[in-house]
């Protein structure tokens, strides 16, 4: 051990602090532990029954909040839904304190009563995922149809509820596919329509994944928002699609990681300060058998090296300081949510993420990172 030798002080970063150890013997400065105000996650997918149990864990053990998806087998399109859900992910977190935020989705038989229903019962967002876009979205409506569902939105809007989107266009006017590289940009031009028609309505755009829709959010109404991935920053499609076009299933999820600009964009966002970009993991784990059909399943289960892998990469572009606003910050602001009281502490200690945990794979499975949250799990 260096200490003794050593000198320790500590730079802040608004309410994060990164504590440096000075060796007078090697003469060099340490970055030794970054505390900062416990994250939330913004888009998690908990699944239900045992995987429920088995994956929850992982994002309970770091974060304070996580925004519980309930694209399940039976979407969860109610209050009551999310209420007996509610309970199923707070008995699968065990003594953790984790708070599971709930949504339902919106779907053909969605109505304003439901709506403010749920807003009553406290449930804080309204998910869209278009039909047959992504895991479990058969009930989801078209983005051709969502004029059919203003009514709605306008009950969401007066309940406060916010309105979050998988944002992309599956197909034509004339019903001919759109490629998966092109869903997203091609979804933006319905984005306007709603916001002229609704104006106060606050909108997520989930896993922003494209330079063109980062950029329509930077330049909408300051109620329009977008949750980024860990893996929309990392990967690119060159990571999806081998030369001969068959699919690096891990990698496959929706909407499809995009070229390195793209990332590029995703990246600038997320260490832009700018409040609109908060953090949603998209974690979507699904089992190896799911990924190993034809098409794969889409979904990444990150939650295990979520927060290391964000370390690395902000400390990689010396960001580390933008760090806590957009994983601890912006994303309850924007909810009008109070930030969580909590810290964690991350560590700058070097390890290795396992390949698999449960026969679920695990996204930079096999990667070493430099840093290493202590949590109760005792993974990462
Ligand atoms: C998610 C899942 O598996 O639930 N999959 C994905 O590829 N992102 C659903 C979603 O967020 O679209
Ligand atoms: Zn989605
Ligand atoms: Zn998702």
């Amino acid at each position: 051990m260096r200490l003794g030798l050593d000198f320790k002080f500590v730079f802040s970063y608004g309410l994060a602090k990164v504590l440096w150890i000075f060796n007078k013997e090697e003469g060099r400065i340490y970055m030794e532990t970054i505390v900062m105000r416990q994250p939330d996650d913004f888009h998690c997918h908990l699944r239900e029954g045992e995987i429920l149990k088995f994956v929850a864990p992982f994002t309970a053990g770091i974060f304070g909040r996580g925004l519980a998806m309930g694209n399940l087998a039976r979407p969860i399109t109610t209050a009551y839904d999310a209420v007996r859900y509610y309970r199923e992910i707070v008995r699968a977190c065990g003594s953790s304190r984790f708070k599971p935020i709930m949504s339902i989705m919106l779907t053909k038989k969605t109505n304003p009563n439901i709506i403010g229903d749920a807003g009553k019962r406290g449930i804080k967002t309204l998910k869209l995922i278009p039909g047959n876009t992504s895991t479990n979205s058969e009930d989801g409506i078209s983005l051709w149809d969502i004029e059919r569902s203003y009514l709605n939105l306008a009950a969401a809007q007066s309940v406060n509820m916010v309105f979050s989107i998988h944002c992309e266009l599956l197909s034509d006017e004339s019903g001919n596919a759109i490629p998966e590289e092109e869903r997203e940009s091609k979804a933006i031009s319905f984005l306007d329509q709603l916001i002229t028609f609704l104006p106060k309505l606050k909108i997520v755009i989930e896993h922003a994944s494209t330079r063109d829709m980062i950029d329509y959010v930077k330049r909408a109404p300051e109620n329009v928002a977008a949750t980024l991935t860990l893996h929309h920053a990392t990967l690119t499609r060159d990571d999806v699609y081998e030369m001969d076009g068959s699919i690096i299933s891990h990698n496959y999820c929706k909407p499809i990681a995009k070229t390195a600009d793209d990332r590029e964009a995703v990246i600038e966002a997320m260490m832009s300060g700018n409040p609109k970009f908060f953090f949603g993991s998209d974690s979507a784990p699904h089992l190896e058998s799911a990924k190993m059909r034809f098409p794969p399943a889409a979904g990444i289960f990150t939650a295990p090296v979520v927060l290391p892998a964000l370390c690395d990469l902000f400390e990689r572009r010396e960001s580390l300081g933008r760090l806590e606003d957009f994983v601890s910050r912006f994303g309850s602001e924007f909810y009008g949510l109070p930030l969580n009281s909590g810290t964690i502490e991350i560590r700058k200690r070097e390890w290795i993420a396992p390949e698999y945990i449960g026969g679920i794979k695990v996204f930079l499975g096999g990667t070493r990172f430099g840093w290493r949250v202590d949590s109760p799990i005792g993974l990462a």
